[in-house]
């Protein structure tokens, strides 16, 4: 057993949000000085993307606010993942019953918004990480900002978790 945190960011494809989740909270855990403390990755649910960097959207932005994104897509890998990962963390309800139906302990499964100070008693309905395969830039900076504060948000709990 490992003993940093692990984080697995979940979402569909692998290519749009999970990568910035990953690359944003690298980019935060360092600028605390606490990129040590973390095994950081991310995963899809589905395969179509297998082997492929992020799409150029999500790397634009990302890059747009000083952040790389380092995944290359994989497929999630049901025993050594939730083996290896302390937390589970889905984009939206889709995701999260996927990986609850192949076998994710429920007590590690969070979306990953949850995280989010300022949605501490909203529904899980305004806890989603909308896909933004499918739609325009703008999309892409939404989804940026979502994961910036969810990611924050993480970052301090965790902290606060390990003092
Ligand atoms: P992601 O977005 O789950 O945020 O990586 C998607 C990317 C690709 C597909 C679906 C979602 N796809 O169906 O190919």
């Amino acid at each position: 057993m490992s003993d940093r945190t692990g984080v697995l960011f979940v979402c569909l494809g692998n290519i749009c949000r999970s990568p910035m989740a990953e690359g944003i909270f690298l980019h935060l855990a360092e600028a605390r000085g606490v990129w040590g403390r973390f095994d950081v990755d991310s995963c899809g649910l589905g395969s179509w993307h297998v082997g492929e960097r992020p799409d150029a959207r999500a790397l634009a932005t990302a890059a747009r606010h000083g952040i790389e994104l380092p995944s290359i897509a994989r497929k999630v890998h049901p025993r050594s993942d939730f083996d290896r990962f302390d937390l589970l963390l889905p984009m939206d309800l889709e995701n999260r019953a996927r990986l609850l139906e192949i076998g994710a302990p429920p007590s590690r499964v969070r979306l990953v918004r949850s995280f989010d100070p300022s949605l501490v008693g909203r529904p899980e309905g305004e806890m989603l990480v909308p896909d933004p395969y499918h739609g325009g830039d703008e999309g892409f900076e939404r989804v940026f900002e979502m994961l910036e504060r969810a990611c924050a948000g993480l970052l301090d709990q965790l902290s606060i978790a390990s003092r």
